[in-house]
């Protein structure tokens, strides 16, 4: 719903779980107009009365007011002194800029962005869009700032297209997608990591300081995830006042947080300023990705729920983004580059004995792949490894009832190759300097079209010549000497992220049912970007159970299960060398998209196999629930030996908890859950709860008396 109020005029955004109003305020002494965010967050009923934040009255445009005010697009130059969301820069050096209200368009819906990825809507009821015109009266630079709120849920999508429409060449050097003027003090929960150790959760408390997380490695990043939770200091997973912010993007990103001394917190989000410098001749025009906030009172899984049902249902698009996906069987931790047709088909007669649904060829089918050394570019098969081809291999595959998927690294070229040799210059690099390999591997120049037609022909003749269900689009290394043949360096790493973009639309265009997994060293690029194209993300190169739980429970405070893949490995494990059990190895991989990771007939005894063949009937049982039910997290590992989280929808509820190490018995421990469909419900043992038992009352967690134990309880709703 939207109200447009005063001569101001103040804009009121809302609907029944969230306001965000927008102000309009004259300058008494300038004249001019400038728009400031005068409330998100709880629904209100007079927006008028949020104009105390703005001393409209005989407030002049002094020091300290400037400092104090909501800005809702602060700008460079102009003496707020905290970190603006747009800055452009001129030919003479100078870097002023002011961007005064025009005009406004509302409209029901939601505006498509051309050649980025976004959250959607499918019929116009289903969100209103309100735009700002803004302009800066020297430059004449003009920003139409679209701030989409979405119906029924506490969530909003902004993002700027910015126009020069002056005679004068200008450099964007800030074009940020959202901002958020909150007043009071905030706690910032981010998710942190690196390589096998991704976005675990981390709080930094409220600080007059700019706390920030960004990257500037060309892809999102293991470090930071572009993700962050503003919230209250005694807000918890359940309770407390929140701000979700999550940027739409796979590339270089800032989220930049700063509280004033007259607090006053102000959260910028967008494309890192470090690398946009994105030059804007007269009549140009730039588009920038788009951020999503979410407001909650629920604490942070009441974030979480908001962005799970979002992103599962309004980002995630295609054929998949509703099914359940298939058990499957990864070679990569059994047999790494050694394999053969034959050694393939082992694992495969095993699994689909078992009942696993697909098996998927990872790295080293290609050019001359025998190790990490060569041949990224080289998508042609290696006749000596498999002489049937991926063709024949995946007609075996098929013709054991299994689907068949195959591994790519398509933006990526090794010095030694076919590809290296008759296109030196088709990688990023700098004239004159050395060309820095990070896993012997160059990284191909995605802003050039040519490029991106080689990319999009080369993976797609592999997908026409054979039967291939489903692809891992990984990519392993990130950028260094960022230069390119064919254009400046100015916004290259953009301009790469548009053209990866162009190429993963086109692939998913021409094979509809295709099932694509992101991957980037383990979850180096598992952003809401990503998502738009690919539905689900290979979470991490660490397969270990304990570890996994840190990792996935981190990554769903941002993302649905249904986009996080999960594989039981081999134990002990390849990367911690860990010994547990093939339950908990499982019970930790219903956390996401379900599959294996191992030479299934020589890393797993008989007695294991029957697990496994237990697992995977569960798995297609429950499926639906994992992957569209209310995920909730209980207990978290990053605060003790006990983890738990539970998945609910209109069939069962069900109950996961795991526990690291064993301790002597103290007394029983309850879990209670949340978020229960109201009903009765029968657990394997035939005792009835109802709703109000399981979360009041709880659950009894029950372990066997050895470390790394878990257990796993389903409540089928029986009324
Ligand atoms: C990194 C990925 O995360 C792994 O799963 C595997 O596909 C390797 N690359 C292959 O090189």
């Amino acid at each position: 719903m939207f109200t447009v109020t005063g001569e101001g005029p103040v804009f009121h955004l809302y609907n029944e779980f969230v306001s965000l109003v927008l102000a309009v305020r004259t300058d008494p002494e300038g004249g001019y107009q400038e728009v400031c965010l005068t409330h998100f967050g709880y629904p209100i009923d007079e927006p008028l009365n949020t104009l105390d934040r703005l001393i409209l009255e005989n407030g002049s445009s002094n020091d300290s007011l400037r400092q104090i005010m909501p800005y809702a697009f602060p700008t460079e130059g102009r003496g707020d002194y905290r970190v603006p969301l747009f800055a452009e820069a001129y030919e003479d050096g100078g870097n002023c800029t002011e961007l005064y209200y025009e005009d406004y368009r509302y409209a029901a819906g939601k505006p498509k962005l051309e050649g980025l990825p976004q959250t959607y809507t499918e019929q116009d009821d289903e969100a209103e869009t309100l735009t700002i015109i803004l302009r800066d009266p020297l430059t004449k630079l003009k920003v139409e700032a679209s701030i989409t709120l979405f119906a029924h849920r506490p969530a909003i999508a902004s993002s700027m297209k910015i126009v020069n429409e002056g005679s004068e060449k200008l450099t964007l050097s800030r074009a940020g997608s959202l901002c958020l003027a909150l007043p009071g003090h905030f706690d910032m929960v981010q998710l942190w990591g690196s390589w096998g150790k991704e976005r675990y959760v981390q709080r930094v408390p409220s600080a007059t300081l700019v706390r920030s997380i960004s990257s500037s490695r060309g892809a999102s990043g293991h470090e930071h995830n572009p993700f962050a939770i503003l919230c209250d200091p005694n807000a918890d997973e359940f309770s407390g006042r929140c701000f979700g912010v999550s940027f739409v993007y796979s590339g270089d990103f800032e989220i930049a947080v700063q509280e004033n001394a007259y607090d006053q917190t102000r959260l910028v989000c967008g494309l890192n300023p470090r690398s946009l410098d994105w030059p804007l001749a007269p009549g140009e025009c730039f588009q920038t990705p788009e951020a999503v906030a979410v407001y909650s009172e629920q604490g942070f899984n009441g974030v979480s729920h908001v962005y799970h049902d979002l992103y599962r249902t309004r980002l995630c698009r295609g054929y998949w983004r509703d099914r359940p996906r298939p058990v499957l069987i990864n070679n990569w931790e059994g047999t790494t580059f050694y394999f053969d047709h034959e050694k393939i088909m082992d694992i495969a007669r095993s699994a689909a004995a078992l009942g696993i649904e697909m098996l998927v060829l990872d790295d080293g089918w290609f050019g001359q792949r025998n190790n990490d050394h060569s041949s990224l570019g080289d998508w042609f098969v290696n006749y000596d490894k498999l002489p049937r081809g991926i063709k024949g291999l995946a007609e075996d595959v098929n013709a054991l009832g299994m689907k068949f998927g195959l591994w790519f690294e398509p933006e990526m070229i090794s010095p030694i190759s076919e590809l290296y040799e008759a296109h030196p210059d088709w990688c990023l690099h700098a004239d004159g300097r050395p060309r820095t390999t990070a896993r012997h591997q160059l990284t191909l120049d995605m802003s050039r079209t040519d490029v991106q037609d080689f990319v999009i022909e080369s993976v797609a003749s592999m997908l026409r010549s054979a039967p291939i269900d489903y692809v891992k689009w990984d990519m392993n290394r990130n950028f260094s000497e960022i230069g390119s043949s064919v254009s400046n360096r100015h916004g290259l790493p953009h301009r790469y992220m548009l053209g990866v973009y162009r190429v993963m639309e086109a692939l998913i265009q021409e094979f509809p049912t295709v099932l694509f997994e992101g991957c980037s060293s383990g979850g180096g690029r598992f952003d809401p970007g990503f998502l738009y194209y690919m539905p689900q993300f290979w979470t991490s190169d660490d397969t270990d159970a304990v570890e996994r739980l840190k990792i996935q429970y981190g990554t769903s405070f941002a993302y649905p299960n249904c986009t996080i893949s999960a594989h039981v490995s081999a134990s002990p494990n390849h990367q911690v060398g860990r010994v547990t059990g093939i339950k908990m190895r499982g019970d930790v991989a219903l956390g996401g998209n379900f599959g294996y990771e191992l030479d299934l007939p020589n890393q797993t005894t008989d007695e294991e196999k029957e697990v496994i063949r237990e697992q995977v009937k569960l798995v297609k049982k429950i499926r639906e629930t994992t992957h569209s039910g209310v995920f909730t997290r209980l207990l978290s590992p990053f605060e003790g030996n006990i983890t738990a989280w539970s998945y609910a929808d209109e069939n069962r509820v069900i109950l996961c908890a795991y526990r690291v190490l064993s301790t002597v018995k103290r007394g029983p421990v309850y879990v209670r859950l949340h978020d229960i469909p109201q009903g009765t419900y029968q657990d394997q043992n035939g005792k009835t709860y109802t709703e109000r038992d399981l979360m009041n009352a709880g659950i009894k967690l029950e372990f066997p008396r050895q470390d790394f134990a878990s257990m796993v309880t389903i409540f089928e709703k029986v009324k």
